[in-house]
């Protein structure tokens, strides 16, 4: 059986004091990652504060890394410096970085392999815009996302990663998609991965929902067979809610 994943996405939200008091408030709260994995993705300057404090069972992830060990790219954030710090995930290929910092399915490649190359989980983000779903290619366009991500990744390294399956119009729009369409493209994903690899790669493969998710829809989107948790943006803020979010994540 998969164990679930939830994560909280901050994107550019929260002070250096707010993130602490949140970690301090939840950290001794969410179950032990025996039962469920919870993470919390952070702004780069709060990520050495937030490891310091996450207790046994909140793992803390980044939310961008460079493909490159180092160089002349102000801004950029290393994977040889996140996993200095300590961090266990980073999300690479949100919607957000692809429509407004030129992340394309190249980029998204090349991250994923430098984050596999210093032990740092990729959540690797697909997802299609309101034009494409209205298209009805929805299906086409995930899978080669997800074909592309993967190109020179092998089946072994594919143990590290955990896809989010975020359709663009449900983020940040209070639109959550069906636990029906969101349980049918993330069943693409994983017959994505069958094709490409295994069943057996398949069938161990975490693919989370994101988009909209909150305390009230958590538990019918983590029903679905093919959904294995959840990456949540604006919910994941509030710390009641993020632990009763980690908490719906607990298999029964
Ligand atoms: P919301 O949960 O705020 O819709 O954001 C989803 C998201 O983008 C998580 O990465």
């Amino acid at each position: 059986m998969r164990k679930n994943i939830i994560a909280g996405n901050w994107k550019m939200f929260k002070t250096r004091g707010e993130a602490i008091n949140f970690v301090l408030q939840v950290a001794d709260k969410v179950p032990s990652q025996d039962l469920v994995e919870s993470v919390i993705c952070v702004q780069a300057p709060v990520l050495r504060d937030m490891v310091k404090r996450q207790g046994d069972n909140l793992r803390v992830g980044a939310q961008n890394v460079h493909f490159k060990d180092s160089g002349a790219f102000t801004g950029e954030i290393s994977a040889v410096l996140l996993a200095e710090l300590g961090v266990t995930y980073v999300i690479i290929g949100h919607s957000e970085r692809r429509a407004m910092f030129n992340e394309t399915d190249e980029t998204v490649n090349l991250k994923i392999k430098q984050a596999l190359a210093y032990d740092l989980k990729p959540i690797v983000c697909v997802g299609e815009s309101l034009d494409i779903r209205e298209a009805g290619t929805t299906k086409e366009f995930v899978s080669a996302q997800v074909e592309k991500a993967l190109e020179g990744v092998s089946e072994s390294e594919l143990e590290q990663i955990v896809f989010a399956y975020e359709p663009i119009w449900a983020i940040g729009t209070g639109k959550t998609a069906t636990p029906e369409i969101a349980e049918e493209t993330c069943r693409d994903i994983r017959n994505t991965i069958e094709r490409l690899y295994s069943k057996d790669a398949a069938q161990k493969m975490r693919i989370q929902y994101g988009g909209s998710v909150k305390t009230s829809n958590i538990v019918e989107l983590l029903a679905q067979e093919d959904i294995d948790g959840a990456l949540i943006g604006g919910a994941s803020l509030v710390p009641e809610d993020f632990v009763f979010m980690v908490n719906a994540g607990v298999q029964k």
